[in-house]
């Protein structure tokens, strides 16, 4: 997502480096807003090196691309670290008076700030009364940590960690796009999404070509139904979007255990995921090496559980989620056309919805546009959605809530 992060002039300015790294590896785009008081303490060549975009703290740099209007208005989470006692006190004033400033007021999405000062500071009437102002706006202002200051002093006022900033600005992200009264609101909903990969040697592994795209459509669409989303990750093309729940698994196996562990507390499963059907029978220690003698090497493969099918077996005796969604990529055959396969699967897996794929002819795999049809065990009418991966995701979740519901 894109992020502004908004430094203010203290000696922790130094840590928030390490936070600019953390939200570029999570895949985030980021502009930094360092304040005039900030540069004295970290250049504007780190927060440009490290962020990969120019970098200014004047509404008077770039004057044709009106920067505070343009950043403000396209970020979708503003994280300030170290917020200072001055930046606080502009914020909640609603100055406009520096570059930072002037895009917090022009700001839509959520604003996050991590103070630190010192103690004093920190307790001072007049900070505590702007930490009010602001959060009474629905801006989130997190506690500092207590400890070492800056001289000998310690005390409320330091930086919290740069991990710990990710995570509770990330949460108020998460808070933020929650609809009250989604359709899947206070629902938990797990979603598998991307492709396993199994091992064959330390260097080689079977997988496919799943990029994951729709998977993650899906966890953004029921995020922005409501629901709290545990996202179960195999290899995926594209980043994972913040405020999800993640759990990573590579192979099917690993994918089925994280998937057992979420389904006592979902109800919902979405199998988006490419599970391999079948895995190397020997995983070797060692790189297969080529043979001397010219041989082909043989690699056996044996089944991987059908995860699917254990959830809804679950279901049975009691412990499963109020509606498992099955996906079915298809080509079709001289068996039958995609849909003929499809109904075959509905009935096998036993899940309530199939969401079929036709995958014949290059269609699909890493694509933006998709079509899909999803399938009912209640006997309904098989209904075609085409679109973008989110379009398709939000009717896959509306026709859940409705299951739900029923
Ligand atoms: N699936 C699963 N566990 C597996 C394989 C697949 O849970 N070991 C899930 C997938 O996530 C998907 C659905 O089952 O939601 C359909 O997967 P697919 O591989 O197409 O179905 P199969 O039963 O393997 O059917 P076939 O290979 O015969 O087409």
């Amino acid at each position: 997502m894109r992020i502004v992060l908004g430094v203010g002039g203290g000696i922790a300015a130094y840590k928030v480096a390490s936070l600019l790294r953390l939200l570029t590896e999570a895949g985030h785009c980021v502009n930094v807003i360092p304040t005039e008081a900030a540069t004295r303490f970290v250049g504007t060549a780190t927060w440009e090196a490290l962020s990969g975009n120019p970098v200014s703290n004047s509404v008077w740099d770039d004057v044709d691309r009106v920067n505070h209007v343009r950043l403000g208005q396209e970020a979708e989470l503003i994280i300030i670290a170290p917020a200072t006692a001055d930046v606080l006190a502009r914020a909640a004033a609603g100055l406009a008076n520096d570059l930072l400033t002037g895009t917090l007021l022009m700001a839509t999405g959520p604003v996050f700030f991590a103070p630190a000062m010192h103690t004093e500071m920190w307790r001072h009437p007049a900070t505590q009364a702007n930490v009010a102002m602001l959060r009474s706006r629905g801006v989130t202002v997190m506690e500092p940590a207590s400890g070492r200051l800056t001289g000998a002093d310690s005390g409320p006022g330091r930086l919290p960690e740069p991990a710990e900033i990710l995570a509770a600005a990330l949460k108020a992200y998460d808070v933020a796009q929650v609809p009250i009264g989604g359709e899947l609101a206070g629902r938990t909903v797990t979603v598998t999404a991307g492709g396993t990969q199994e091992p064959l040697d330390p260097v080689r592994f079977l997988g496919n070509r799943s990029s994951g795209k729709q998977g993650i459509a899906l966890a953004q669409a029921a995020a922005a139904a409501g629901a709290h989303v545990h996202l179960i990750a195999a290899h995926l093309e594209v980043p994972v979007p913040a405020g999800l729940q993640v759990t990573r698994a590579g192979t099917a196996r690993e994918l089925r255990s994280a998937v057992l562990a979420a389904l006592p507390t979902s109800d919902i499963l979405i199998m988006a995921a490419a599970v391999a059907d079948f895995r190397p029978a020997e995983v070797t220690g060692t790189k297969i090496k080529k043979n001397d003698d010219g041989a082909d090497p043989v690699i056996t493969l044996i089944r991987n559980p059908d995860i699917l099918r254990e959830a809804v077996e679950l279901r049975r005796t009691g412990g499963g989620p109020g509606v498992i969604v099955g996906f079915a990529a298809e080509t079709g055959d001289a068996d039958g056309d995609p849909l003929t396969h499809a109904r075959a699967k509905l009935l096998r897996k036993g899940c309530d919805l199939l969401v079929l794929n036709d995958v014949g002819q290059g269609r699909v795999f890493g694509k933006d546009e998709t079509a899909v049809t999803i399938l009912g065990a209640d006997g309904s009418e098989p209904v075609t959605v085409s679109g973008s991966k989110r379009e398709v995701a939000d009717a896959v979740v509306t026709r859940v809530a409705e299951a739900l519901a029923g």
